[in-house]
């Protein structure tokens, strides 16, 4: 456990290095311009908002737990490039057992950028099943969600859909739409 964990923070170190050799003056971020969001108010009720001006991508998001979640899932799915045509296989598409990402976050590392912020801005649950209660995140930045260079500039849509193990009932349903930006970095951003 403690060796595959001291690989990955490895790979990270890797990633970053390379990321900053060969894009010195660019961050890659994603700008989100709307969300659909639909919940299954047996399980969570959500409110999403949205706030974006030329320079920054602030989000609000909250959500009560009306009854305990046992086995949380998340399943994400990204199409990239939807300009280009009908919609094509997705650029990934995973389902994420919530329990371990919480044990441990680093195990996905498209997942942990979204994570950090989270963590940053509100209060994530600790652990399964996920409790009953209210959780808030107050200006959520996307532009702290740096993505890794392979990333082109280009328009995405985004499902991040929470699911229950045991029955597969969809918790929450939500689709983000928004544009990946290359951004000049500024001296404070350390790119
Ligand atoms: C939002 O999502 C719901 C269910 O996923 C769908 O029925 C509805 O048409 C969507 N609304 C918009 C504006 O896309
Ligand atoms: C979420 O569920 C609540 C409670 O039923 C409902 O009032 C609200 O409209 C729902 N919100 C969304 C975005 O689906
Ligand atoms: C859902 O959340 C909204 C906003 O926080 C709140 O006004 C509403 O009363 C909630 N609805 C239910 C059914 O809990
Ligand atoms: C995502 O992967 C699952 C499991 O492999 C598959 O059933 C599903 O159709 C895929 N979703 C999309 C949008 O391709």
């Amino acid at each position: 456990m403690l060796l595959l964990r001291s690989r990955s923070v490895h790979l990270f170190l890797v990633l970053d290095v390379v990321q900053s050799v060969s894009l010195a003056r660019y961050k890659i971020i994603p700008f989100v311009t709307h969300a659909n969001v639909t919940n299954n108010s047996a399980f969570i009720n959500a409110t999403v908002e949205i706030i974006a001006t030329a320079s920054e991508n602030r989000i609000n998001f909250d959500f009560t737990v009306a009854q305990p979640i046992y086995g949380p899932r998340l399943t994400v799915v990204l199409w990239l490039d939807l300009a280009a045509g009908a919609l094509q296989a997705p650029f990934y598409n995973q389902t994420i057992d919530v329990c371990s990402l919480l044990k441990n976050p680093g195990a996905h590392r498209m997942v942990l950028l979204v994570y950090r912020e989270l963590r940053r801005h509100g209060t994530l649950p600790t652990g399964c099943p996920i409790p009953v209660g209210l959780y808030k995140f107050r200006g959520i930045s996307t532009n702290q969600m740096r993505l890794p260079p392979f990333f082109t500039q280009s328009d995405f849509m985004v499902d991040i859909i929470g699911l229950t193990s045991m029955t597969k009932a969809h918790t929450i349903d939500t689709r983000w739409y928004g544009v990946i930006n290359y951004v000049k970095c500024i001296a404070a951003d350390r790119c």
